[in-house]
């Protein structure tokens, strides 16, 4: 069962900046913006350009490789509302001086059938 891991002590992450960290699987980007930490996937959904080297402005990532731009709150792609076209977002929370992030378990894969032979 997944749970909030710590990945980083508050001041890690300057204002403006992200980093990245593995989590359950995954890589997470935590960003910085103006004080306030938020944590999305790090694998841009086009073609897996890490985001957290991308610029952030007002709240939004500029993709490094095709200037696709994603909500850093909540992985919204701010050029095109169809949600599947989204990346994860994650809870984060701030517990005394370390960042945690909460990545759940992926989901189960699908049984496939058996062969009957
Ligand atoms: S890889 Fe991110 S916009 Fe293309």
């Amino acid at each position: 069962m997944s749970d909030f891991v710590s990945v980083a002590k508050v001041g890690d992450i300057p204002d403006g900046e992200a980093r990245t960290f593995p989590v359950n699987g995954r890589m997470v980007a935590v960003f910085n913006s103006d004080g306030e930490l938020h944590a999305i996937n790090d694998t841009c959904p086009h073609m897996g350009a890490s985001l957290a080297t991308g610029h952030v402005e007002d709240g939004a990532v500029t993709c490094p490789w095709h200037a696709w731009r994603y909500c850093i709150k909540n992985g919204t792609w701010l050029d095109n509302p169809n949600p599947k076209l989204a990346t994860d977002s994650y809870e984060l929370r701030v517990e005394g001086d370390d960042v945690q992030v909460l990545v759940p378990d992926p989901p189960p894969r699908s049984a496939t059938p058996e062969s009957s032979e």
